[in-house]
């Protein structure tokens, strides 16, 4: 790694953020990562209390806006180098995108290119799975660009569908393997971000 400087990520999450409490743990005591902010657009979500619980300061952000300037001035007062998406659904202004090449990346909950783009999240993704009879679905992790669900995939893992699989039982199996690969693929691409001379 290239000097020694802390990488501080900010998760944008909106619901329960059991996503984002799985790498708040993976990356708490963490040698170069720190997860320094949660983004968020509903002052009810349950994420709000695992950034509390955890003393992660919060932003609380407002759709106009953030379609505007992305909130990239309180982004840049954080010092946030890296974007991780968990369970956000509004699309990434260019204007972010523009700032953080190759560093912001999400998480779906399906086998991309299948079973994504607008209007694909949460149920309505093992909804359709399960009502295609589908053998397989799986977890995708990308890098964000410009397009729903489209950028570069970092990884994949897939899950096998039973005979009287429901998409709610699919729903808990995805989960699991969310919970197991998200933080591991977000330290990877970290590890690889940390050798580049990125670093602020
Ligand atoms: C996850 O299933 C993820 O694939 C999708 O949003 C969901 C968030 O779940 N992008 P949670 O809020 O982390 O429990």
């Amino acid at each position: 790694m290239k000097g020694s400087k802390t990488i501080n990520v900010a998760i944008f999450a909106s619901g329960k953020g059991s996503n984002a409490k799985k790498i708040i743990e993976y990356f708490a005591n963490h040698s170069f990562v720190k997860i320094s902010l949660i983004v968020c657009n509903n002052s009810r979500a349950v994420v709000l209390e695992i950034a509390s619980e955890n003393g992660i300061p919060v932003l609380l952000i407002e759709k106009n806006q953030f379609k505007e300037n992305g909130y990239l001035a309180s982004l840049q007062k954080h010092k946030i180098n890296f974007i991780v998406l968990a369970g956000f659904l509004w699309k990434i202004p260019v204007v972010l995108i523009d700032k953080y090449p190759g560093s912001i990346v999400n998480i779906h909950p399906a086998l991309l290119p299948d079973y994504g783009g607008k209007g694909m999240y949460g149920m309505a993704v093992h909804n359709a799975v399960v009502s295609n009879k589908e053998k397989f679905s799986g977890i995708t992790i990308h890098f964000v660009d410009e397009k729903y669900d489209h950028g570069k995939i970092i990884l994949q893992e897939k899950v096998a569908i039973a005979g009287d699989e429901t998409p709610e039982s699919l729903a808990e199996k995805i989960h699991v393997l969310e919970h197991k690969w998200y933080p591991r693929a977000i330290e990877k691409v970290l590890n690889e971000y940390a050798n580049t001379e990125r670093v602020v």
